[in-house]
């Protein structure tokens, strides 16, 4: 089903010995037609049966993770709120009720849209759920991640400006590949704001329908990017993120979030904490009070890491939204280094960069301008905006590559965070290559709070000695 690329042959730089110096792949394709799938192919099949649900999407429903919202559609008519649910696909003895409602944006009028919350589910199981009625109903299955624990590994697939294109497709299918439990998604997600009066609400449609093949079963943890906006003066609709918000609902009143754009949830060892680019977050706004508080509330001994997740990244070398991620930079970053995030996700630049652990914290107007310097406490910064949208790659970083960008490809792809322990997480950028998943950048991501002070933390002395033995390996962050 997939067209052929015609691949260019390919040398990787070798990365330089001498000090930061970053590596820009030279991996080089001829660009894969960057258009949207036809809305007849089967990718974007409406499901059998009158009325039958689809655009079936989960995500957590709460702040620790025994809880799942369930989200579809159902076409012709409301149907029923009901999740069928139980330990086994025999047994859907239990019950929830959820809501409906439904939109119109400019001519265009939503399917019935359903959200309904399962909450005190036991952790580490795997749940069957049926949704819809009859004939029409339709199965899926997920499970819930282990308690919240120091050590609770967990896979988490990072994916970026996703779009539904035959690209989007291939990253869709490798990430599944990796068996990522629950996904990350930096915002863009349909692209159909790139259409026009109805159609935008068609290829909304679409797009959940093409994305269900994952989010049904795996829980998406959705951030907002500027596509989201949506701002259409000229169809009469102004306010912004509506078919967003109308569509994926997040737990954020759970993280005593006032907006469903900016919130956090805690996850097996993880504390993730979701932030909103195109939302106000200078000082004093709903937003910058919300992270102060929630940055008290992380609890490294419980949940060792910390990882944010936005759509404008705030270290970028690409030409594409060059210096776009500045202003959050400005506000954020000195929390960032302060609470030794592990981890940063952003999309937006359709292609990959890392950076090294680096801060620009010291600026001040007196002292004049300011460069970023290798910080300890600061985070590794991660571009994920590759996954394959119709607006095609951003070809062009700047030159020189900038002492804080340590590897970067214009590519399609995903990444996945593998934690292993308190320690320990195992970090790869997968590249789609014709039709192909190429882990292509990988590192041993070692925690900012357990890892760099092990010394010093209440690690056993056994444990401790193998960690140490450890770092040794390959490439350490
Ligand atoms: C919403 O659904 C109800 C019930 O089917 C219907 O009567 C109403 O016209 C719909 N509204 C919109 C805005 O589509
Ligand atoms: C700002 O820069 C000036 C000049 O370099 C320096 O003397 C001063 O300590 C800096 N202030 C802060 C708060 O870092
Ligand atoms: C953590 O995981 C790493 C990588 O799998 C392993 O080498 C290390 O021994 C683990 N540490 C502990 C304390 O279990
Ligand atoms: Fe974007």
């Amino acid at each position: 089903m997939l067209v052929k690329l015609l691949l260019l042959p390919f040398v990787l730089l070798s990365c330089a010995t001498n000090g930061n110096a970053g590596v820009t792949s030279a991996f080089i394709r001829t660009e894969w037609p960057s258009v949207d799938i036809p809305l007849d192919n089967e990718v974007f099949a409406v499901p059998k049966g009158h009325n039958a649900p689809q655009q079936v999407h989960i995500t957590q429903g709460d702040y620790d993770g025994k809880a799942v919202i369930i989200s579809w559609v159902t076409p012709d008519e409301p149907g029923s709120n009901k999740v069928r649910y139980g330990l086994s696909e025999g047994k859907l003895d239990l019950t929830a009720e959820g809501t409906v409602h439904n939109y119109t944006f400019y001519n265009y009028k939503s399917g019935h849209i359903h959200r309904c919350l399962i909450d005190n589910l036991q952790y580490d199981t795997k749940y069957y759920y049926e949704i819809g009625d009859g004939d029409s109903s339709r199965r899926f299955w997920f499970r819930t991640p282990l308690p919240i624990d120091p050590d609770a590994p967990q896979k988490f697939g990072i994916i970026g400006d996703l779009g539904q294109t035959y690209n989007s497709l291939s990253t869709l299918e490798h990430c599944s590949q990796t068996g990522a439990e629950t996904i990350l998604f930096v915002g863009d997600l349909s692209y159909a704001d790139r259409y026009s009066y109805n159609d935008v609400g068609i290829r909304w449609d679409s797009w959940g329908r093409f994305a269900e093949r994952s989010a049904a079963y795996q829980p998406w943890l959705w951030s907002a990017g500027n596509h989201e906006i949506e701002y259409f003066p000229y169809m009469g609709e102004v306010i912004p993120f509506r078919n967003y918000l109308q569509r994926y609902p997040t737990p954020y009143l759970a993280s005593k979030s006032s907006s469903p754009l900016w919130y956090s949830v805690r996850r097996a060892s993880a504390h993730i904490i979701v932030l909103s680019s195109y939302s106000p977050f200078v000082k004093y706004t709903p937003q910058w009070e919300w992270l102060r508080e929630e940055f008290t509330r992380v609890d490294r001994e419980k949940t060792p890491w910390l990882i944010v997740l936005m759509h404008a990244p705030i270290y970028n070398s690409n030409d594409a939204h060059f210096m776009e991620g500045e202003s959050m930079r400005v506000v954020f970053e000195s929390w960032f280094c302060h609470y030794k995030v592990d981890i940063i996700f952003a999309g937006h630049v359709h292609a990959y960069e890392r950076s090294y652990r680096i801060s620009n914290i010291k600026y001040n107007a007196s002292s004049g301008s300011s460069n970023p310097v290798p910080d300890k406490s600061a985070p590794v910064y991660v571009t994920v905006g590759d996954g394959g949208n119709q607006e095609g790659l951003a070809q062009r970083f700047r030159d020189p590559q900038p002492d804080f960008s340590a590897f970067r490809e214009a590519s399609y792809g995903h990444s996945t965070l593998e934690i292993k322990n308190r320690t320990h997480a195992i970090y790869h950028w997968n590249r789609n290559d014709d039709g192909k998943r190429i882990p292509t950048d990988s590192f041993v991501l070692l925690n900012q709070y357990w890892g760099l002070n092990r010394r010093r933390r209440k690690l056993k002395k056994n444990h401790l000695h193998s960690v140490l033995s450890d770092i040794s390996e390959s490439l350490v962050v």
